[in-house]
């Protein structure tokens, strides 16, 4: 089997893709597949890439000697990877592809749209789901459509925010956690406790998308829940996220400094059957195809909201996903096989 293994892109998640890829990279049977990788640099440029999984994570892997310009095709007659030699294209096939990227520009339907295009089987959701997964403003709508609770919130565009509009925002009661609409690992959320603090969150989160939303705080805690398959999806075991204080950024993500994830989550049987049944209602009601991890709030008073799903989640060895696919016994090995048998199928 051919595998495209596509890594980086033009997003703010770019460093996060380059640990996700080279622990996927690191994990791939050799004797399975003919991996074939390409580098996508931050400002959206691809290469093709020969070397080792070290440099991709050390992000030195632009300056390998291998790496060429190349581009993966629309054209259904020509399924593959177009790299530059000397003066011509050289053409390599592919029969799948996985996407190792997260956030714009490769979590959010694009690459997605281009792989649907060329008729070329690929990992995980397919380009409607992963858009709308990707702005969570659409997410929530149509997860509070399908009956599951979600936190209350407001959506704000640049243009409304800047021309004075406010309707909403008197009625969220603080703390609130002030989002850039389509982003991820945390980049450009803060949490606000006061109108001041809003004000300020507003306008970090516009340095990031002109589409922000504004959440109310759920007391309780966050749980996730790793989904895998198609039909038939399966989940894997439940994680929980402890907060100190503040909240999971992306500091904390990949510090831990005053969090904890505890896997299996701490709660008993009876909830984590409702969490696992809601997380698998979400996925279906998104659409989801091949893999997710659908991230919920536990209430204290025991109620499950919706918080997000990304469709792409971290896939380093010591990401929040493979863990809990791990902790359901499906090591990462057997879970890069099973996520592409899954493309394929
Ligand atoms: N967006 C990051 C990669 C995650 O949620 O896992
Ligand atoms: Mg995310």
């Amino acid at each position: 089997i051919t595998l495209g293994v596509l890594f980086g892109g033009a997003s703010t998640e770019h460093e996060v893709s380059l640990s996700s890829a080279s622990a996927v990279l690191k994990h791939l049977d050799n004797e399975k597949y003919d991996i074939v990788m390409i580098g996508i640099t931050r400002d959206g440029h691809w290469f093709r890439y020969g070397g080792g999984a070290e440099d991709v994570k050390a992000d030195r892997w632009l300056a390998h000697p291998s790496c060429v310009p190349a581009f993966l095709s629309p054209n259904r007659a020509a399924k593959g990877l177009f790299e530059l030699a000397g003066t011509e294209y050289r053409f390599t096939p592919l029969d799948v592809v996985f996407p190792v990227l997260h956030g714009k520009n490769g979590e959010d339907g694009t690459v997605q749209g281009l792989l649907e295009l060329a008729d070329l089987p690929f990992v995980g959701c397919g380009s409607l789901s992963s858009a709308v997964c990707m702005d969570k403003t659409v997410a929530k709508t149509l997860v509070e459509a399908a009956g599951i609770r979600v936190p209350p919130s407001v959506t704000l565009m640049r243009e409304e925010w800047e021309a004075g509009k406010r309707s909403g925002l008197d009625a969220l009661t603080y703390p609130l956690y002030v989002k850039p609409a389509r982003s991820g690992s945390s980049i450009g959320i803060t949490k606000a406790h006061d109108p001041a603090e809003l004000e300020a969150g507003i306008a970090t989160a516009l340095l990031h998308d002109d589409k922000i939303i504004i959440e109310t705080h759920i007391e309780g805690f966050e749980i996730g829940c790793a989904v895998l398959g198609g039909s038939e999806p399966v989940t894997g075991a439940l994680d929980e996220i402890e907060l100190a204080g503040g909240f999971f950024d992306l500091d904390e993500k990949y510090s831990l400094r005053t969090s904890a994830i505890h896997l299996p989550a701490r709660i008993d049987a009876v909830q984590a059957a409702q969490a696992r049944e809601t997380a698998l209602r979400i996925y279906r009601a998104l659409g989801c195809a091949g893999f997710a991890r659908v991230d919920l709030f536990l209430s204290r008073d025991g109620g499950l909201y919706f918080n997000e799903v990304n469709t792409i989640p971290g896939f380093t060895a010591a990401s929040r996903y493979p863990n809990m696919m791990r902790e359901a016994g499906i090591a990462f090995p057997e879970l890069l096989d099973r996520l592409i048998a899954e493309a394929l199928r």
